[in-house]
């Protein structure tokens, strides 16, 4: 979707892809991520979500980038933090910080490797499956091209009948991400959870059958 979908859907408050826990695919797989207390890890296209909380609570440095400029007051609003505001080196951005998390508010696709240069993992829920076909090409690319060799990323995608939905969110199938990844990732595969009969927002849309994948995908060198 385009910058401005993204921006509208924040100025109307249609943000039901929002989790108010954290991420149980984060709980349960972010030991394989390997981070050291101190390290670094990057949430591309991350809205207001409280995996930046637990990430932080676990010792983590957290970076998120996001469009919205709403939902990065609203993340540090929503949980009492107050954020130095200041512009990225860059001056593609707005840098807000607070503690061990700061939030990029610009666009993505002007992430530098300099921006990303301290990151040891990187964790995708809703980021992929929230990008067309073509973006999500240039997205992985982009993130290729700018971490360092070793960064480990715990990609979460889902997978249903696109047809019963209009997008966002996108159907990735297992054959694209290994389509996106493999060139540049080894790809292994941790999970798949059946969410069809479940309070997932999706699946109460009517969407007949839906699947949750978690990848772990480490560059390669
Ligand atoms: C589906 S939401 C997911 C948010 C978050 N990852 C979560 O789990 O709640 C996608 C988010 O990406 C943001 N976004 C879309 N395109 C972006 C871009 N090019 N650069 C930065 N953020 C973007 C949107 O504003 C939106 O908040």
């Amino acid at each position: 979707m385009e910058p401005a979908h993204w921006i509208q859907r924040w100025q109307e408050g249609r943000t039901g892809f929002h989790q108010n826990a954290p991420n149980q695919w984060l709980e349960r797989f972010y030991p394989g991520l390997e981070l050291k207390a101190g390290d670094s890890i990057f949430l591309p296209l991350c809205g207001k979500t409280v995996d930046l909380i637990w990430l932080a609570e676990q010792g983590q440095k957290v970076l998120g980038v996001e469009l919205s400029p709403i939902a990065v007051e609203q993340f540090f609003n929503s949980n009492r933090l107050s954020a130095e505001q200041s512009s990225s080196d860059s001056g593609k951005f707005t840098k807000w910080e607070s503690g061990s998390i700061s939030l990029l508010e610009g666009d993505f696709f002007n992430l530098t490797r300099y921006d990303l240069q301290d990151c040891r993992a990187i964790f995708d829920r809703a980021a992929l499956v929230a990008l067309p076909f073509e973006m999500r090409q240039r997205y992985v690319e982009h993130l290729a091209d700018n971490i360092a060799p070793d960064t480990k990323i715990l990609l979460v995608t889902t997978d249903f009948i696109q047809e019963e939905k209009s997008p966002p969110p996108f159907a990735i199938s297992d054959a694209e991400v290994h389509k996106l990844y493999d060139s540049r990732f080894e790809v292994l595969h941790l999970h798949s959870e059946d969410l069809s009969n479940s309070r997932d927002p999706l699946a109460k849309r009517g969407v007949s059958s839906l699947i949750e994948n978690v990848y772990l995908c480490s560059m390669r060198k």
